[in-house]
């Protein structure tokens, strides 16, 4: 059966459904308070007071939103809230109006995008998911050994190598704490994994093994694997001790081997006061280092006046980047980055740069409260694209392959939360559309390309399914 197309412009998703079931919602309370009376429960008003309909008679933008709550419009038909209300919280009520907005459109199109059989259509393209592998618990980092056995990491720490039928699980891997969403992370092998054996892992370690001290902090390792066994065990990147003790959650990373270097993240560890901002310290952080752990010259904070400086740094203010890419058509790294509740992002990468966190966000605390009211700031690197809700968006692929040639230059583009496969097409540096190609299958992962040249996606926990799943997109016939 074929399936009808949908392709959103700007925004087409929303928060997750567990996430607003489980939390006080002060924003919500806001709403009902002062707007609902007017504006409707569901925002769809009634009498032309929908804010729901996509009709703006003051401007679709963000900004022109809040304008128009804070100074009120239509000789006072509109009250201004500009007296009685703050700026974040005004901020607050733009993200549910984006939330009230997207819901009902963005469930009707996951129905759209169910496959029947494992056969999707979808605008430029059909193709089929056939499932590989599949495996209980949190399947992380994917890679293809010269061999083509795909070697896979999951968050408690195990690594394996599979064929789809037969596993082999790697002896002597490092201890993890397997705890919320850290643990074993993302998995690359060295681009020149045939000669030297370098696998590589980023892995939130024991504070100290010899003691109960279970504070945790990713740390950056390679080894090589023998008869299979993890040995010639290397730490590439730790934090000072002294930031070990900061977080117990949202440390994800992932790997981009470029240009002869090893790009890594490393998330804000939680609470919003942490300092991502602070270049003294681990956190909320893009990274660039030599396969060894050497830090290049060239870094941008090396040499900085200010002392105990991390120089492996290359981008800071970043909350939870969870996927890397560089468009074959310019060159430029792209990354994407967790937002809280709305503000998931997706940036560009400039050596040095302030991508804002937590000063500047399109997002709200889950439980509704305002984080900042800015969106923009001086010296900070504007968004490429934000998502409000949240998608919970995680790894991103520049597709250049052969399968699907209509999709060459495109973003694909995985989501944990909203649970699906979206493509997004860019003019230059702007995206100029976005399709939704897949939903339902579970929290999309990672996406990779096999050495059949074919797409490969981790999942995680589809529905009630403790399993994660490995699938393999083929063209339809
Ligand atoms: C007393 C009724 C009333 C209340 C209460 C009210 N609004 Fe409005 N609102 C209106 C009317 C009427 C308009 C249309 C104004 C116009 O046509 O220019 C409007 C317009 C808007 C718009 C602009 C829509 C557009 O098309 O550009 C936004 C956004 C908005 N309201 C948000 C809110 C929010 C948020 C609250 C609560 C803080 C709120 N309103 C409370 C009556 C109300």
């Amino acid at each position: 059966m074929f399936l009808r197309i949908f392709c959103f412009t700007v925004l087409s998703s929303l928060l997750a459904p567990e996430v607003l079931a489980q939390r006080p919602r002060a924003h919500e309370k806001l709403y009902t308070q002062h707007c609902a009376t007017c504006h409707g429960a569901d925002g769809a008003g009634g009498q032309g007071l929908s804010l729901v309909d996509d009709i703006w008679t003051h401007g679709s933008d963000d900004a022109s939103i809040a304008r128009v709550i804070a100074q009120g419009a239509a000789e006072g038909a509109m009250p201004a809230y500009g007296d009685v209300l703050t700026d974040d919280q005004i901020r607050s009520l733009v993200v549910m109006i984006r939330e009230l907005r997207n819901r009902p459109r963005f469930d009707a199109a996951k129905l759209e995008a169910a496959g029947t059989d494992g056969r999707y259509s979808s605008r430029l393209a059909d193709f089929t998911l056939t499932e590989v592998y599949a495996t209980p618990g949190v399947l992380w980092g994917l890679d293809f050994l010269p061999d083509e056995r795909m070697i896979l990491s999951s968050r408690s720490g195990r690594i394996v190598i599979t064929d789809g039928h037969t596993e082999t699980v790697i002896r002597g891997t490092p201890a993890v704490h397997d705890e919320g969403d850290i643990g074993m992370l993302d998995l690359r092998l060295h681009p020149d994994y045939a000669n030297n054996g370098w696998v590589y892992v980023a892995a939130n370690v024991d504070g100290d093994p010899h003691t109960d001290d279970r504070r945790a902090m990713t740390e950056i390792i390679r080894a090589r694997i023998r008869d299979g066994r993890w040995v010639d065990e290397e730490r590439i990147f730790r934090a000072r001790p002294e930031h070990r003790a900061m977080a117990r959650q949202r440390l994800g990373s992932r790997f981009l081997f470029h240009e002869g270097y090893l790009f890594f993240s490393i998330g804000d560890g939680g609470p919003e006061d942490q300092p991502s901002q602070h270049l003294d310290a681990p956190i909320g952080k893009t990274y660039r280092i030599y396969d060894d752990g050497r830090i290049p010259p060239d870094n941008p904070f090396v040499g900085h006046d200010q002392p105990d400086v991390y120089e492996a740094i290359w981008t800071y203010g970043n909350r939870n980047v969870q996927g890397f890419a560089v468009q074959p058509s310019s060159g430029l790294l792209f990354a994407s980055e967790h937002g809280p509740r709305g503000g998931d992002e997706l940036n560009i990468l400039k050596p040095g740069a302030n991508y804002g966190w937590p000063l500047v966000t399109y997002g709200i605390h889950y439980n509704g409260e305002p984080i900042s009211a800015l969106q923009r700031m001086e010296g900070v690197e504007d968004v490429v694209l934000q998502w409000t809700p949240s998608i919970a968006v995680c790894d991103i692929h520049f597709y250049t392959g052969d399968d699907f040639p209509a999709w060459r230059g495109d973003l694909l583009v995985t989501a944990l939360g909203r649970e699906h496969l979206r493509r997004l097409r860019f003019e230059g540096t702007q995206v100029v559309e976005q399709e939704l190609l897949i939903s339902d299958i579970g929290r999309v992962r990672t996406i990779s390309i096999g050495p059949d040249g074919a797409l490969y996606l981790v999942t995680n926990h589809r529905g009630n399914d403790p399993r994660s799943q490995v699938f393999r997109m083929d063209p339809a016939d």
